[in-house]
């Protein structure tokens, strides 16, 4: 009898810890599911027009804003993307990403330096966006450029982290 009821004790006690695991388990899919899924979304990109091509002088750069790849209905100003603008020649544009490649402050242009400078931790970039100094691990990032029906559009993503493509014209 005593054998029975200690056969019984052990049964129970080995259905509640598979029952315990088990709520674990389930309680441990949104969460994971919250971790990964980004790894396998993929990256929202559209194509902005920022302004006809006569709008821009050759050889300068300028700011240009749109709104980003993947607005929202109640996100508001916080949809406003924008990025640095340079015309190279008759045909050829460049797209700067705005944001610096060491934290992501936005980069202002100075054009009498012709350089890019982040004001957040002194970084430095070239005209034509290279690194030149300070804590950024590379150059600034750059979007690929068209030029549709005389706009010219910027292929536009989120703050990129890594180098997302070469300019095309
Ligand atoms: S965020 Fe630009 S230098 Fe640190």
């Amino acid at each position: 009898m005593k054998e029975i009821d200690i056969n019984r004790r052990t049964f129970i006690m080995k259905i509640l810890w598979g029952l315990g695991g088990l709520l674990g388990l389930m309680t441990m899919i949104p969460v994971l599911g919250a971790l990964f899924a980004p790894l396998f979304r993929k990256t929202p990109r559209a194509w902005r027009a920022v302004g006809k091509v006569d709008e821009f002088e050759i050889g300068k750069t300028v700011l240009v804003k749109y709104e980003n790849a993947m607005p929202l209905s109640w996100s508001g100003l916080s949809s406003e993307s924008a990025s640095w603008l340079q015309r190279n020649s008759k045909e050829e544009f460049t797209a700067f990403a705005i944001n610096c490649t060491h934290l992501g402050c936005p980069v202002r242009w100075e054009a009498d330096a012709e350089i890019f400078l982040c004001p957040c931790h002194g970084g430095v970039y070239n005209k034509d966006g290279s690194y030149a100094a300070g804590p950024p691990p590379h150059g600034l990032n750059k979007y690929p450029v068209r030029i549709r029906n005389n706009q010219v559009e910027i292929l536009t993503s989120p703050v990129p982290i890594t180098n997302i493509g070469e300019t095309e014209s």
